[in-house]
């Protein structure tokens, strides 16, 4: 365990490898292998399909990285997880999301630390189920006495991410029509005033989910959202009960906020925030799509779950992903990669996944406490939705100079084709895949066109030899949601392994967050800084000074 990966033979064998194989196209990788859509697609649970045929791979690509696993004990790091070690060392934590999925008690396996564990989770599922049937119901008033319309999640990153991405993607699972989602993240008090400007307090309940409960953000819009209900009650501290719902890791800090025990879900440590929807910190999907469809959710996730863990390498989705992206950011160089996503319900997913990839492995120190170096963790995140973006960055995924690997994601059976709307969507992904990497050596055509005597030829050309992936969904429900889902995190958990980085950390955005509070005392007061009159503890830089002076200058004009 712990091996610089690049300090391995396999990588070594795959340096090789990559010298033989970048000089082939995709078009003849094609050519050689008859049964290459065989070869390179794996199928889960009839739900999801995987075609990683359009990459720069052969079998040996495979087979090479097969070997890197058993070099590092790939194996043993998995035992490590579902034994509950504390593989999130850095903060001395175990890594158990699948226990929060695993209804039917499997992994537990007579370990006593699993099954201690397990009752808590059971504990907050059954409040999750509690509470979803009040509200969605109609049984949970607010403190006047009305039904409860607008549920409103505040929350940021993982707190928030994981449902609104959800309950937009399962936007057609909707239980009660009535019933409407919000999401306040933003420190910029325009969010929760886009919020609460437009609902009324009686018929609002806040979720808010905040596993440290010391965010500055969500700290912040908690306490608008509470004095506006506390205005509108003439300050009668017992209407807190009816509009609010906490979530949090931290019961020291949750129990100030002034409502009952019983409004409070504690969550266990271990569960990070990115890591976290199904959790209680997925309260808000399970009031949106009803905890029937919240358990169909963990369902798809644990059998995402068994997959990854009981998969060979060469059939596993998550781990064929994770390879390929280190082929192409270590290897390629290539350093970022597109999700486009061709389903507006979609929409939010590019952003999640952002979150789930980059704070998880963009990591410049290894297991072992040392800096890397000699290569590269994270690949850069991000997307859009098809086909807008095809009017938009796509002429640079065709003709740029940079490559970037995509992630092609859509469902095949679609509620509405209206217009045959839908096939027309799916002939759009499904080009622009083929466009991407045959390029337009796939028409016979002639390419030496002229418009006023300049020869266009090369501007029109398409050269394709461009990777991508295309992911199949049966159909965006919850079971197959929550298989995306996880099948991403593992994808971003077997990179970190395979990289040496600890995944379940986010030590760097802590910085930022420190400095803010010697910052925030000089803002908008009429107050000159100086050169380290802001603080002995800290040094201001000259742009940062001026640039807060300029500030406070102009805002109090
Ligand atoms: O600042 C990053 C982060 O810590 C994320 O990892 C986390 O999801 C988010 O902030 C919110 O944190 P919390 O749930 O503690 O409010």
């Amino acid at each position: 365990m712990f091996k610089n990966p690049i300090k391995t033979k396999s990588w070594n064998n795959l340096m090789n490898h990559y010298e033989y194989i970048k000089n082939i196209k995709i078009i003849d990788l094609f050519k050689k292998d008859k049964k290459r859509f065989k070869n390179f697609s794996i199928n889960f649970n009839d739900c999801i399909l995987l075609d990683y045929s359009k990459n720069y791979i052969n079998l040996d690509t495979i087979n090479l990285f097969v070997n890197l696993l058993d070099e590092i004990n790939f194996k043993d790091y998995i035992n490590s997880i579902l034994l509950g070690e504390k593989i999130n060392f850095t903060e001395n934590k175990p890594v158990l999301n699948f226990l929060l999925r695993d209804i039917n008690d499997i992994f537990l396996k007579n370990n006593n630390l699993l099954l201690e564990i397990k009752k808590d989770i059971n504990a907050n599922l059954n409040k999750i189920k509690f509470f979803t049937e009040k509200i969605i119901n109609n049984y949970w008033l607010g403190f006047s006495g009305k039904k409860i319309k607008n549920i409103v999640n505040i929350g940021i990153g993982g707190s928030d991410f994981g449902p609104r991405m959800i309950i937009k993607s399962l936007s057609l699972y909707k239980k009660n029509k009535k019933q409407k989602n919000f999401f306040i993240s933003n420190i910029d008090v325009t969010d929760i005033l886009n919020v609460i400007n437009n609902i009324s307090p009686e018929n609002t309940l806040f979720i808010v989910c905040s596993k440290t409960f010391t965010t500055l953000e969500t700290l912040n819009n908690a306490n608008i959202a509470k004095k506006w209900i506390l205005n509108f009650y003439n300050n009668n501290i017992n209407s807190l009960n009816n509009h609010f719902i906490l979530v949090s890791s931290n019961f020291n800090e949750v129990i100030k906020f002034g409502v009952n025990l019983n409004n409070i879900f504690i969550v266990d440590k271990w569960v990070n925030g990115r890591f976290s929807y199904c959790s209680a910190f997925g309260l808000s999907i399970s009031l949106a799509i009803g905890f029937d469809n919240f358990l169909k959710l963990l369902n798809g996730a644990h059998d995402m779950d068994l997959h990854f863990f009981n998969s060979s390498y060469e059939k596993n989705i998550p781990i064929i992903l994770a390879i390929l992206s280190i082929w192409y950011s270590n290897f390629f160089k290539f350093f970022t990669k597109a999700i486009l996503v061709y389903n507006e319900n979609l929409s939010f997913l590019p952003l999640y996944l952002q979150q789930l990839i980059m704070e998880s492995n963009g990591k410049y120190v290894d297991y072992n406490g040392n800096y890397i170096n000699n290569y590269y963790t994270s690949s850069i995140i991000w997307g859009g939705t098809g086909t807008i973006s095809q009017h938009s960055f796509y002429q640079l995924l065709h003709q740029g100079t940079h490559i970037i690997p995509c992630d092609f994601i859509a469902e095949i059976s679609s509620n509405y084709n209206i217009n045959n709307s839908h096939f027309k969507l799916i002939s759009n992904f499904f080009s622009q895949t083929q466009a991407l990497a045959f390029g337009d050596n796939i028409f016979k055509i002639n390419n030496d066109i002229f418009f006023k005597n300049l020869d266009l030829s090369r501007f029109i050309k398409f050269k394709g030899n461009r990777p991508s992936n295309t992911i199949l969904l049966n159909k965006i429900n919850p079971y197959i949601l929550g298989s995306l889902i996880t099948l991403y995190e593992y994808k971003v958990i077997t990179q970190g392994i395979i990289l040496n980085i600890c995944s379940f950390d986010q030590w760097g955005v802590e910085l930022g967050k420190k400095l803010y509070n010697y910052i925030y005392p000089y803002i908008g007061f009429n107050k000159k800084i100086y050169k380290n009159n802001i603080s002995k503890k800290i040094f201001i830089d000259n742009s940062t000074l001026n640039l807060i002076n300029y500030f406070n200058k102009k805002y109090l004009k």
